[in-house]
């Protein structure tokens, strides 16, 4: 068959001969007659991959025996293919059969000679026109002459295609250098599941010979290749070398974990990587039986967490812990998470790739609180040892006794460091207790009742409360809490002026000594503010009493502490005969005025005979007298003993503003503020009757 479409061919020449695909060629002069004694030839060549066909379209030769004279002759492969001659139908007419070539090349020589000439003879011959084509080869066909030898051109399959052929092989095997023959292909298998089953080529039967293989598996990083041999171990080797034919390798993340032969099974391999190499080699020979494994692969573990202290809780608990696990380290209540110096709100850590923890264990560190506050005049004492402010440590809160008392938010003064780094009570309350003074409790109470003339010594501690105040002259004051001052209105105001007053003014107090002189070389008490009562008058003494407030606390102790006010049911203390005591620094010893603190006890009168009292004395008085206006009021109480008895004792001037002190069950009440009288030592003295003013005081106290 022909092919007439060569598009694909043509192309280099190789030959110095004409390589077209088809052509005509023809006598001389064709198609008129040949010419005598001529010699031509034609050489035809194809590309490779290509024989030639040649088929004679025209054919009239002079015949001759054996083509002796003119003939045709055709050659290729080296050999003679047909030497033709005669006119159609003869014997040695080449017909319309097909001339073909098994090479690239053909040649026809044409001859002729004299004889068409001597014969004289008017035949004339018309000679020859054939046609040549270039036909594809079928070089995967079997050859025609099977008896001979024959290697196939392809070890495994042969494609031809029109100019040529090529070779390929069958899967898993690969085409080498020379094209043609195949091999097994293991150089680059890549095994990325996570477990899998490797053998050898072909296996359980023989692997192949001059193998070189290569089984790659890779797995994520953070897990570990484990590989067991299954199954039968096989590779040719020899009882005195080391793996000299065929060996199988194993390499771990780059390191040659071992080199195998023999029948002797490796068993089980535990890389700790997740690159493994598998190099199989083989020689030229041999007939094993080869090798199978199952690979598997494990995450990597990190070390069961280890608390560093008793403190720590790891959660969550497993018996194992591997890669991406991760844990929680908190702390029990009172303890705080630390990583080295620093505080941590909350600890995570995370297995990671290379099986270990990706942050160190914390600490658990007890909390720690402030110191407590300490109260004014109080203290805290440790009720837990040792002695530190961390978590659960607990505290007492007391005052400074006994001249402070506690007062509590609610009832206990215990404290206790709680895990928010906060002292807080029992009840979780936060507001330490209050020290506040203690009323009307002298360190060294006044025993019975002096009946000394113009009064007694005082001693230290018999009351605590007296203040001295000097403002132009010399007065007393009571101290009545922490800020106060407590005296008579006249001891303060000068002037009548009420709405410019000049209350504060040059205003000195004093407390905490029974001798002036020492008194007034100590620091006088800051005054914050003066009240005088509002229904005072300049010149009487309704009303005879004024409040100083001062600056700063005033520190209460064995020389210093405040009386109590009246208090409800202290009515009776006004009782005629009732018994108080006045003290002050101006009891006058020979109209001497005195340096020295003094008392007196003096019983209350009745309120007629004080009354009938001031008429007597009012009408003894000159008019120009202040007192001749003065009123008995009922805020006013007179107490002493009357004139006759003549035992002169009485406050007097420098005594104004001091206490008239009464005793109360076991404290001691300001119930009197020494207020008027007339002359010294000369009768009943007049009061301010404390108990009439408690609603104003407290409205002061209380602001
Ligand atoms: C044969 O004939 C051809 C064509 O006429 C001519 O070119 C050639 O020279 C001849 N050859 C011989 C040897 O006569
Ligand atoms: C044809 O080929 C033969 C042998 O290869 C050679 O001797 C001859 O010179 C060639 N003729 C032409 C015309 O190329
Ligand atoms: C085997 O294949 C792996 C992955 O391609 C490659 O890294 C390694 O170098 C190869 N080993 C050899 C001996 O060719």
């Amino acid at each position: 068959m022909f092919f007439l479409v060569l598009l694909l061919l043509g192309g280099v020449s190789c030959s110095p001969a004409k390589r077209s695909q088809y052509g005509l060629i023809a006598s001389p002069n064709y198609p008129k007659t040949y010419p005598n004694n001529n010699h031509s030839t034609w050489n035809i060549s194809v590309p490779e991959g290509y024989h030639i066909s040649l088929k004679f379209l025209v054919f009239d030769i002079e015949p001759s025996e054996g083509c002796t004279y003119d003939f045709v002759k055709v050659w290729a492969d080296n050999k003679e293919l047909g030497r033709f001659c005669g006119p159609p139908k003869s014997k040695s007419h080449p017909g319309h059969r097909l001339i073909v070539s098994e090479g690239t090349q053909m040649r026809i020589g044409f001859q002729s000679d004299f004889s068409n000439e001597e014969h004289g003879s008017t035949i004339l011959y018309q000679g020859f026109q054939a046609y040549y084509q270039a036909v594809d080869n079928d070089e995967c066909a079997l050859p025609n002459d099977i008896s001979a030898p024959w290697t196939p051109p392809c070890q495994h399959v042969c494609h031809n295609y029109i100019g040529g052929y090529f070779c390929s092989c069958l899967p898993g095997y690969k085409l080498q250098s020379d094209k043609r023959t195949c091999k097994v292909d293991c150089s680059s298998h890549l095994f990325t599941e996570e477990s899998g089953y490797i053998s050898s080529p072909g296996y359980p039967k023989p692997y192949p010979a001059d193998l070189n293989c290569n089984y790659s598996i890779r797995v994520e990083e953070g897990f570990r290749i484990s590989i067991a041999f299954v199954e039968t171990f096989d590779i040719d080797s020899h009882p005195r070398a080391l793996c000299p034919y065929d060996t199988l390798k194993v390499i771990g993340g780059g390191t040659l974990l071992g080199t195998y032969c023999g029948r002797k099974s490796p068993g089980t391999l535990k890389t700790s990587s997740n690159k493994v190499d598998i190099l199989f080699h083989t020689d030229d020979s041999g007939d094993s039986k080869g090798w199978k494994l199952h690979y598997t692969t494990k995450a990597v573990k990190c070390p069961t967490p280890k608390a560093q202290d008793s403190f720590s809780i790891i959660s969550p608990k497993q018996t194992e812990y591997q890669l991406r696990d991760y844990i929680v380290v908190s702390c029990k209540t009172g303890y705080q998470l630390m990583e080295n110096d620093k505080e941590l709100k909350t600890f995570t850590a995370l297995c990671q790739k290379d099986g270990t923890w990706h942050r160190p264990m914390p600490r658990c560190q007890i909390v720690s609180c402030n110191s407590p506050d300490i109260p004014r005049n109080g203290l805290y004492t440790f009720l837990t040892k040792p002695k530190t402010v961390t978590y659960l440590s607990a505290i007492t809160y007391s005052c400074n006794e006994p001249y402070y008392k506690m007062v509590t938010q609610r009832d206990s003064a215990k404290f206790t460091c709680r895990e928010d780094r906060i002292w807080k009570d029992e009840n979780g309350g936060v507001h330490i207790p209050i020290c506040v003074p203690v009323c009307g409790k002298p360190s060294n109470p006044v025993t019975g009742h002096s009946r000394i003339i113009n009064g007694a010594e005082a001693e230290a501690g018999n009351f605590p409360w007296q203040v001295l105040l000097l403002k132009n002259g010399r007065g007393g004051g009571i101290l009545i809490g922490e800020h106060w001052v407590m005296t008579a209105a006249h001891v303060i105001r000068e002037k009548a002026d009420q709405a410019n007053p000049d209350d504060a003014n040059n205003l000195h107090v004093f407390i905490g000594d029974m001798d002036v002189e020492k008194l007034i070389k100590r620091s006088n008490l800051a005054v914050r503010e003066v009240h005088v009562h509002p229904s005072y008058k300049f010149g009487y003494h309704d009303h005879d009493i004024a409040l100083i407030r001062l600056k700063d606390p005033v520190t209460m102790d064995e020389n210093t502490s405040p009386i109590c006010l009246p208090g409800d049911g202290d009515e009776s203390l006004y009782d005629a005969g009732t018994v108080g005591y006045v003290s002050g620094f101006g009891m006058t010893e020979k109209n001497k005025i005195s340096n020295l603190l003094k008392y007196v006890a003096l019983p209350m009168v009745q309120r007629d005979k004080c009354q009938e009292h001031l008429k007597k004395k009012q009408s003894t008085l000159p008019a120009s007298s202040k007192i001749k206006g003065e009123k008995f009021t009922e805020n006013m109480f007179c107490a002493g003993f009357p004139e006759a008895e003549k035992r002169q004792q009485d406050s007097c001037q420098g005594d104004s503003g001091g206490p008239y002190a009464s005793q109360s069950g076991d404290k001691w009440v300001a119930t009197g503020i020494v207020s008027w009288g007339i002359g010294c030592g000369s009768g009943y003295g007049y009061y301010t009757k404390v108990n009439n003013y408690m609603h104003w005081i407290k409205g002061h106290l209380n602001s």
